[in-house]
């Protein structure tokens, strides 16, 4: 029977994901043993358990070296200082990255003896909060054994997809809904508003309907009373919607609705609205819809607590 104690963990990344996922295992009980670019965002870890270290270096004969920063690109940069004179048994990937990087990590990684997991997660920063992370889950399944307690305890679990890179066509095809169905919502919640009702009480209809979801549930307060503090960047969507339209063309699938939804949110990060989260489609879709936009100043339930 595996103990919270049994691995020595390592964690590289400590921005709004890495950190409250991190912060869940060091709750837990976990030996982990945590980098970050910047350190000053890693320190208060440190209350919840974790170590927090100076040198990637430090990190590299940890048992389980977790990973999740930006992009393919960092996640190399930040590997390749971590496993320059050392090496853990297992690294877990879990930042969403393009199936060909994920390959090329494989690769890198089986030529140092390393066993890999591909383990892209679904949730925000407040989802891991509420406990309600899940991650999808490829490579061997005997890695996947041992890294699951602590996946598991990250959130409500994980779901094995198979072999090699299974999972992050799994995690693109679901980042891919995740900008459509935005993009969706506020066009729907504006034609409601301009039609004469307020944002929250169409948004209560919704969300009790058939057609809700806990990401419509979470969401709302946002839509609602235009609390617009970055959950996830739209920079960052719409690199997973790039990946999208890589991966439909690799396929060969048409992709539509992915393709305008990746141009809107272009519209969007052109005219400047980069530093607030990505649910400011609602502002671009009322300026468009010629709608004053202004809070509701209602309190409504995310769905998560
Ligand atoms: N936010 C979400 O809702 C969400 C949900 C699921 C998956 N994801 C995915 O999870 C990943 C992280 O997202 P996030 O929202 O946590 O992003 P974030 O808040 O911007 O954090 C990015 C992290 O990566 C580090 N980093 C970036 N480039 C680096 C480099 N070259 N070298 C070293 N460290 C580097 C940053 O370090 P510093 O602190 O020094 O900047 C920070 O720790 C992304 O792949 C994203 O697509 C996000």
């Amino acid at each position: 029977m595996q103990t919270r104690t049994d691995q020595k963990l390592g964690w590289i990344g400590a921005g709004r994901m890495g950190y409250a996922m991190a912060e869940r295992l060091a709750k837990g009980g976990c030996d982990i043993a945590v980098w970050n670019r910047t350190r000053e965002k890693a320190l208060p870890l440190e209350k919840s358990g974790a170590k927090v270290v100076n040198q990637l270096e430090e990190l590299s004969t940890r048992d389980i070296l977790f990973v999740m920063v930006s992009t393919f690109d960092d996640v190399k940069e930040v590997l390749g200082k971590a496993l320059a004179k050392g090496k853990p048994k297992m690294v877990v990937e879990c930042s969403s990255i393009s199936l060909e990087g994920s390959a090329e990590l494989r690769q890198m990684l089986k030529s140092k003896g390393v066993e890999y997991l591909a383990a892209p997660a679904s949730g925000n920063a407040k989802v891991i909060k509420a406990g309600k992370l899940t991650f999808v889950v490829s490579g061997p399944k005997s890695a996947y054994e041992t890294a699951k307690p602590y996946l598991d305890m990250m959130g409500v679990g994980s779901s094995y997809v198979g072999e090699g890179e299974l999972s992050r066509i799994a995690k693109i095809c679901h980042n891919v809904m995740l900008g459509v169905v935005i993009q969706n919502l506020c066009e729907i919640t504006v034609l409601a508003e301009k039609a004469g009702m307020p944002r929250h009480a169409f948004l209560d209809f919704l969300n009790k309907s058939v057609m809700g979801s806990m990401f419509t549930r979470y969401k709302t307060p946002a839509l609602v009373n235009l609390d617009f503090h970055v959950t996830f960047t739209p920079k960052l969507l719409r690199k997973d919607l790039d990946l999208g339209l890589d991966a439909g063309r690799h396929f060969g699938v048409p992709m539509p609705v992915t393709s305008i939804t990746r141009d809107l949110l272009q519209q969007m990060i052109g005219q400047g609205m980069t530093e607030e989260d990505f649910s400011t489609l609602l502002a671009m879709q009322a300026k468009n819809s010629d709608l004053d936009l202004t809070p509701d100043n209602v309190q409504v339930g995310d769905g998560l607590s």
